[in-house]
């Protein structure tokens, strides 16, 4: 837990979920700029929160009553979690989703730039609408994250784009002049090797391609016969199960993902299929699944972490029938083997190539 406290505001913070990497805190300089650039230039609500993982802005900023988008699951858990802890009503805030066309008029719009400009670009071009004539965006981040698309991508979208000076190594781009630009796709498509196409929200893991790790396992992948209840874990468009479908039409497909976007684009991938937008298993009851299939996630915007898919792993166990199997692919680097040992009695790398390893787990011997 830590505290942070200006001139204005106190609060304690914390990271969901809890990490035991002290090099990952709940919040950086941008989100200190953020606050004292709307404090000295008195910036007025209507304003809207997007990509603030663990509600320092939310905090900060209550005196705007702020409209917070909600990308991730885990995301709106770490901010409930962290309102809560500083007793402070949930009901102050709307918590709203970046494809909503409810959030008009709004005279603030503040953006944690992501590491995917994919997904930065589908935030700008849902503020120039949301935004008012007059309004104004801020957008924070770390100096040592810049690129040049960042101003490309603003540019697109509002006509006067200026640059902070630097402080603490953050700086702020501030928008103002919001482009009305008509109908401008929020998706693309990634082509299969059979012809046919997927959609996904841009931002989507593995933009407009087959990640080469999920391409090695698709290419091994054969579905057993009494595979009939199976789970794609952490599916980003639903890619995975997609390929399942296609060797058992009869299976009963369920997909979990943390990310809101991915969610909806496997929705509209695999529409018979139970989608479930969380970031553990804690929809599922024990013992439901034959097989659980994953590619499972390592990096977080700029951050590497394992300990999330180490969580994942530990969740697995429970959920599948006593015959039923786990199946991975993972950078080999990343020893998962080793970890998964002693959460499995039986685990099998069952292919690997230069780069990737799948990994093969059962409890039933
Ligand atoms: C490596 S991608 C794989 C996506 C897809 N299965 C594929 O092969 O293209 C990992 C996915 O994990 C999701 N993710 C991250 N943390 C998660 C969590 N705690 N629970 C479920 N999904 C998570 C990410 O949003 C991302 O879509």
């Amino acid at each position: 837990m830590e505290i942070y406290s200006n001139n204005n505001s106190s609060f304690k913070i914390d990271r969901y979920p809890e990490t035991t990497l002290s090099s990952l805190k709940p919040w950086n300089a941008a989100d200190e700029y953020i606050v004292s650039f709307i404090e000295e230039n008195k910036l007025q609500s209507p304003a809207i929160i997007i990509n603030d993982r663990f509600g320092f802005l939310p905090l900060a900023l209550q005196n705007l009553n702020p409209t917070i988008i909600i990308d991730y699951k885990s995301q709106e858990k770490a901010i409930v979690k962290n309102l809560k802890t500083n007793n402070i009503d949930t009901n102050n805030f709307v918590f709203s989703n970046i494809l909503s066309s409810e959030n008009t008029n709004l005279n603030l719009g503040i953006v944690k730039v992501p590491k995917s400009m994919e997904l930065f670009s589908l935030y700008l071009y849902q503020l120039s609408q949301m935004i008012n004539n007059n309004g104004t965006v801020l957008c924070g981040f770390m100096t040592k994250y810049f690129t040049s698309s960042m101003l490309e991508i603003a540019n697109r979208y509002f006509g006067k784009v200026e640059q902070s000076l630097a402080w603490k190594k953050s700086r702020l781009l501030i928008l103002s002049e919001p482009v009305k630009k008509q109908d401008e796709s929020l998706t693309e498509t990634v082509s299969l090797p059979d012809g046919e196409q997927l959609t996904q929200y841009k931002g989507v893991f593995s933009s407009k391609k087959i990640d080469v790790g999920t391409r090695f396992l698709l290419e091994q992948l054969t579905i057993g016969e009494n595979e009939n209840t199976i789970l794609d874990l952490a599916c980003g468009n639903g890619i995975i199960a997609h390929q399942i479908a296609e060797q058992n039409p009869h299976a009963e497909l369920h997909l979990v993902d943390d990310f809101y976007l991915a969610i909806e684009s496997a929705k509209t991938n695999l529409p018979k299929a139970s989608c479930h937008f969380n970031n553990d298993l804690s929809d599922f009851q024990d013992g439901l699944f034959d097989l659980i299939i994953t590619n499972p996630p390592f990096h977080f915007g700029h951050e590497i972490n394992i300990e999330v898919s180490l969580n994942l792993f530990k969740q697995t166990c429970k959920c599948l029938k006593t015959t039923g199997r786990f199946v991975i692919v993972a950078n080999k680097h990343l020893n998962y083997s080793t970890h998964l040992r002693k959460i499995y009695n039986q685990v099998d790398i069952t292919a690997e190539n230069k780069k990737f390893q799948i990994i093969e787990c059962r409890n039933s011997i």
